[in-house]
């Protein structure tokens, strides 16, 4: 079977990006001039993938309203000839399929992905996270969807982190399974450098089998109250094969404030008609450091 859906968690609160995201998401953040979300829709979109369900929870309309046609912008664009911003938007809600559903409560990611069980049913599927951007984000995609379509399992992203700074990340352990890939065979949550497997961080892309609804029903809350992903991974793991592959790239936590400025840094400086002055702006404000 193919992978047809896609599922985009944007639910969270977002407390490491107040106050900006007190009233409005933290996954409509601009990296340039684009809301980080967009970027995730357009990668999945890259990867082949159109039928897309957002999980979404209060707070977060402007993220509906993004996706959705605005027809009196339209309209002043097209009566004042600005034909390139009209396309723009115009595109933005063309992209895909995209669906709505709320999470309740905001119980934690693995309980975010439980509002997705009716919607994808008994579907393998891509779960990319709202507020995290990867590239080359299309290359990316397609491999993960490689993956699965070569050995029908599911299969997380992994970035190489550094060996001091694992506790920050949920950690694989296993072995290699070809090129940058690893057959995994445990999840820890936030080890203790001296306990962690590996420095493979799991990398905010997954494709899954639908076995994980059953593992996420199973899991229970951890102290926090939070139903973690990780954790009924844990036990996804113990029944079926999940796959590791590496990230040869980047991967930009936008909810976190580092991250999203050197995010907007990287991809200011590539843009075609902004990378000039940037680059120039941030030759002159280097000197002086
Ligand atoms: P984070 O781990 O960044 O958590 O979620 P958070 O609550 O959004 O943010 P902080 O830690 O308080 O700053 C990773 C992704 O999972 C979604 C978030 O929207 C984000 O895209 N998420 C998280 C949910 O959809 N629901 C949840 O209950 C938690």
């Amino acid at each position: 079977m193919m992978i047809r859906k896609a599922v985009i968690p944007a639910a969270g609160f977002g407390t490491r990006f107040l106050p900006a995201s007190k009233s409005q998401p933290k996954e409509m953040l601009p990296i340039v001039d684009t809301p980080t979300i967009q970027y995730v829709v357009e990668e999945v979109v890259a990867a082949g993938i159109t039928d897309i369900l957002m999980i979404i929870g209060k707070g977060k309309r402007a993220i509906e309203e993004h996706f959705d046609r605005h027809f009196d912008l339209e309209a002043e664009l097209e009566a004042t000839g600005k034909k390139e911003e009209l396309r723009a938007i115009q595109r933005i809600s063309r992209l895909a399929n995209i669906h709505f559903v709320w999470q309740k409560e905001l119980n934690g990611l693995g309980d975010a992905v439980s509002y997705a069980r009716s919607h994808v049913g008994n579907e393998p599927f891509y779960l990319a996270l709202g507020d995290t951007l990867i590239e080359p984000a299309a290359k990316v995609a397609r491999e993960m969807v490689r993956v699965f379509e070569r050995y029908r399992e599911s299969a997380v992203l992994l970035e190489k982190v550094e060996p001091s700074k694992v506790g920050r990340y949920g950690i694989v352990g296993g072995e290699r399974a070809g090129d940058g890939l690893w057959l995994i065979n445990r999840f820890v949550e936030k080890p203790r450098p001296s306990e962690a497997p590996s420095n493979l961080a799991i990398a905010a892309r997954y494709v899954f089998t639908p076995e994980i609804f059953d593992a996420i029903a199973r899991t229970k809350p951890n102290r926090g109250g939070e139903v973690q992903l990780t954790d009924a991974m844990m036990r996804l793991v113990r029944e079926r094969a999940v796959y590791g592959v590496l990230l040869e790239g980047e991967r930009y936590d936008i909810g976190n404030k580092l991250d999203f400025l050197k995010t907007n840094v990287a991809f200011g400086l590539r843009r075609a008609d902004l990378g000039r002055d940037f680059r120039e702006f941030i030759k002159k404000t280097a000197a002086h450091l």
